[in-house]
């Protein structure tokens, strides 16, 4: 069977490609096992320097699999989900995001986790959590707003706008487009840069630059109430049966 999640360790740089093309790289609950294990694993792993995601195929990952979302829904702080959530919130290793493509839900989220992202001329940016009945996740309602200004985090978020690579690179979700030709380049030049200083410090940098969180936990646990109330509303069963009926959602007599 095709492994959905491959990792692959050079020397002290681990690449995590999202390996589900067909689907779009969208992620189900056994996908964010692996990477929850990774990044927990990650921790412990005083040899690991750098940990680089990408997606295969021509998108990044269109976010969560909302037929395993309806199937399985996230349960508490222990489930994959939550274990990727707080793992990325906490880790203490460098981490780069290498997109091509379309970075749905978490594909955009996770950016504002990781340290460095790069991505491709036709990368898109979007968090569509308002149009499926549900609410920001990632702590993403505390980050993107002081990463990006509050305008700009309401025009994502609450207007679920998607932000092309050019707009991406001008509000600092991303540090640079690049060529398809150069992103796993550019990607593993960083990790090399990064691995070839000291680590004990790099950590701690990193710590450090995250003061925060404590707060991200914090955030993480409300956003998940929210969004698990959100996900059992009337709203999201129309949002979600309409992108599996591949229909438009009709809002018009909720309320
Ligand atoms: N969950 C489950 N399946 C998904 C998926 C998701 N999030 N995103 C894509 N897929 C599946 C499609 O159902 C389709 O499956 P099929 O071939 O069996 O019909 C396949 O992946 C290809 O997707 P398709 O929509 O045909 O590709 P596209 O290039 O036209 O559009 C996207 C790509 C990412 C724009 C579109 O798939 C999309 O909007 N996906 C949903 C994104 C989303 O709302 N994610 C949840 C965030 S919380």
């Amino acid at each position: 069977m095709t492994e959905l999640v491959l990792i692959e360790r050079s020397n002290n740089i681990a690449t995590v490609t999202l390996n589900r093309a067909d689907k779009k790289n969208a992620l189900t609950s056994d996908m964010y096992a692996v990477i929850a294990d990774l990044l927990e694993a990650a921790e412990k792993d005083t040899d690991l320097r750098a940990i680089i995601f990408t997606g295969a195929g021509d998108t990044f990952t269109a976010g969560n699999d909302i037929s395993d979302f309806l199937n399985n829904p996230p349960g508490d702080m222990n489930s994959p989900v939550f274990r990727v959530l707080l793992g990325l919130a906490r880790s203490t290793v460098p981490t780069i995001a290498a997109v091509d493509g379309m970075a749905v839900g978490i594909g955009t989220t996770m950016l504002m986790h990781c340290d460095f992202a790069y991505a491709t001329e036709s990368s898109v940016f979007h968090m569509p959590f308002i149009d499926l009945a549900v609410v920001p996740e990632a702590a993403s309602s505390l980050l993107l707003p002081s990463q990006v200004g509050y305008r700009k985090a309401a025009e994502l978020l609450m207007l679920g706008k998607p932000a092309n690579a050019t707009e991406a690179v001008a509000i600092g979700l991303i540090n640079a487009i690049v060529s398809k030709e150069a992103l796993m380049e550019t990607a593993q030049a960083t990790a090399k840069t990064l691995a070839s200083k000291p680590p004990r410090a790099m950590r701690q940098t990193k710590a450090l630059l995250r003061r925060r969180a404590e707060a991200m936990d914090e955030r993480i646990a409300v956003e998940a109430k929210a969004f698990g109330e959100g996900l059992a509303s009337a709203e999201a069963k129309e949002a979600f049966s309409a992108f599996l009926e591949k229909r438009k959602p009709d809002f018009s007599k909720l309320g």
